[in-house]
């Protein structure tokens, strides 16, 4: 039995086409098919591995949405449950590919491996980069013992955890601040410099089953992230609590400080039955929890990460 690596097309600049081989921002992101795209890499069909392609969604990562995010949950829990499958490769947009890497990651906590990858130029650039980060992220799928989301950009190895696109333009965008990432892609050979990332085990299979289920994307709770500055008061939150949100994240200042009146209105918030946690604006570090903390922190999550894991957790229900 031949192993396969199946790769995911949805989309992102990685299949994008400008009018100009020099417009790296002029350009209309998802408009080449992942067929396409596979078959521009050279040497990629000659691993040791088969391919199989399946377009899953063709968008530009700005504009993700719940049923999307249900799609490719569902086509990769289908394809992680084939014996024969050794892992599987998303093409994505970089702007929202952090956020689909800890969905997929907390919800399906994968064995075998699940690589995300993209690009910063388009496919029609003069020197594009997807060529390079797919032909990396199907080394990192066909790793023997890989496991796990990832994300592969730039050479670099990135776990679902830390990663983070941390710049608009440069083609190394990602980073996983201070964890530092998993590991690096150099001539096809993997060279790993940590584990590979653990997810939480706390998830109960309910709220995979939704999601799952859900292929119209509703049902998904209401989280909504607002933030910490200067003058920051309590009519945002209010506006959401009387709008029905089901849950917010914070993205405080520095270790996880809020200005009073809006610290006040997250209290007032929680107290009537929303779900509140307390994550950092900060790129790098987390908030460090203290002991009788009226708000509970993201456990090292981003502000949008954070939000994704309240879904889920929402989803999942007490217990
Ligand atoms: C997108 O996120 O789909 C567009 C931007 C990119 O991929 O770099």
């Amino acid at each position: 039995m031949n192993r396969k690596i199946v790769i995911l097309g949805t989309g992102g600049t990685i299949a994008g086409t400008a009018a100009s081989a020099s417009d790296h921002t002029g350009y209309t992101a998802a408009q080449v098919g992942i067929s396409q795209l596979v078959e521009a890499v050279p040497g990629l069909a000659e691993g040791s591995c088969d391919l199989v392609t399946e377009q899953v969604a063709q968008i530009d990562s700005k504009d993700m949405s719940f049923a999307v995010w249900a799609r490719l949950a569902a086509r990769v829990s289908h394809f992680l449950a084939q014996p024969d499958v050794q892992g599987i490769v998303v093409t994505h947009g970089t702007d929202t590919l952090e956020e689909t890497a800890w969905l997929l990651h907390a919800l399906l906590h994968p064995g075998k491996p699940v690589v995300l990858t993209c690009a910063m130029r388009p496919a029609t650039a003069l020197a594009p980069d997807g060529p390079q980060n797919l032909l990396d992220a199907v080394a990192v799928a066909a790793h023997p013992g890989a496991r796990g989301v990832l994300a592969v950009c730039a050479g670099v190895i990135h776990g679902a955890p830390d990663v983070q696109k941390v710049h608009t333009y440069r083609l190394d965008a990602f980073s996983s601040g201070d964890a530092g990432p998993v590991g690096y892609v150099e001539e096809g050979r993997l060279r790993l410099v940590r584990n590979w990332p653990e997810a939480p085990v706390h998830r109960a299979s309910a709220a995979i089953k939704k999601v799952v289920e859900q292929q119209d994307g509703s049902g998904w709770p209401r989280v909504e992230i607002v933030m910490n500055y200067a003058g920051a008061g309590a009519g945002g939150v209010q506006a959401l609590v009387a709008g029905g949100v089901q849950g917010l994240v914070v993205a405080a200042t520095g270790n996880g400080t809020l200005h009073h009146e809006l610290e006040a209105a997250l209290l007032e918030a929680q107290a009537a039955g929303v779900r509140v946690i307390r994550a950092t604006r900060c790129l790098e570090g987390r908030v460090l929890p203290r002991h009788g903390d009226a708000i509970a922190d993201s456990q090292g999550l981003s502000p949008v990460k954070a939000r994704v894991e309240l879904m889920l957790q929402l989803m999942a229900g007490p217990g």
